[in-house]
């Protein structure tokens, strides 16, 4: 027999004989509510559970959650409750508890934009006195000298690899990211070392563009 417990406001010990059982079989069997909008066929992710103990008491994962959480950069202690079978005692809490958390959850599958980690330089830069100068001028000229301004300054960022994220008031958020991302997850550290140096500096060659852009323009 194990015994899989689900840690809320207080815990709720749920009792399986059945070897191999799914964390969603046992939860279904006590009555215990847990969403599985898929009906646990590995596709809605609602069914996720974090395993605060006894991850060695489950199975691997199989190749579908395998996907799903490679997909989503989840960590091992996140688990599909539809494609996990228990061999033992586990603890663990559910993450989809309301309403709330599975209208999130379906609007991070629609827009499948769940972040991503990376290693990244941002670069920010603005005009230094900007509120006087506005204060002082007329609207045409701070909307002239804005646009020149951002023209000026996002070409040596676009030019030296970099993208731009936003414009922000009177200023630009850009950021330059290591190239050829998949490939440095297999890199050795040497390589994944001579990638961020090549980042770092594609940033720096934009910065002294831009001294340049400035001095020829004044
Ligand atoms: S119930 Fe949908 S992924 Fe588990």
């Amino acid at each position: 027999m194990s015994i899989v417990t689900f840690e809320d406001k207080e815990n709720f010990p749920l009792e399986t004989n059945k070897p191999g059982a799914t964390i969603l079989e046992t939860a279904l069997k006590h009555d215990y509510p847990l969403y599985h909008l898929c009906g646990g066929n590995a596709k809605c992710t609602t069914c996720r559970v974090f395993i605060t103990e006894g991850l060695d008491h489950l199975s691997h994962r199989n190749d579908r959650e395998q996907t799903l959480a490679d997909r989503k950069g989840w960590p091992s202690e996140i688990r599909l409750a539809c494609q996990t079978e228990v061999f033992g005692d586990v603890s663990l809490r559910r993450i989809i508890k309301d309403n709330k958390d599975l209208k999130t959850v379906t609007s991070e599958s629609k827009s499948s934009k769940t972040g991503e980690e990376c290693y990244a330089v941002i670069l920010f830069l603005d005009i230094k006195g900007f509120t006087a100068f506005t204060e002082a001028s007329l609207p045409y000229d701070v909307v002239f000298v804005l646009n020149r301004f951002f023209q000026e300054m996002s070409e040596p960022i676009l030019n030296n690899g970099g993208g731009i994220d936003k414009f922000i008031g009177d200023g630009i958020l850009a950021f330059f990211q290591i190239k050829n991302k998949d490939q440095l997850k297999t890199a050795t550290e040497e390589s994944l070392k001579e990638a961020k140096r090549e980042t770092i500096h594609s940033a720096i060659r934009a910065c002294l563009r831009m001294f340049d852009q400035l001095k020829n323009s004044i």
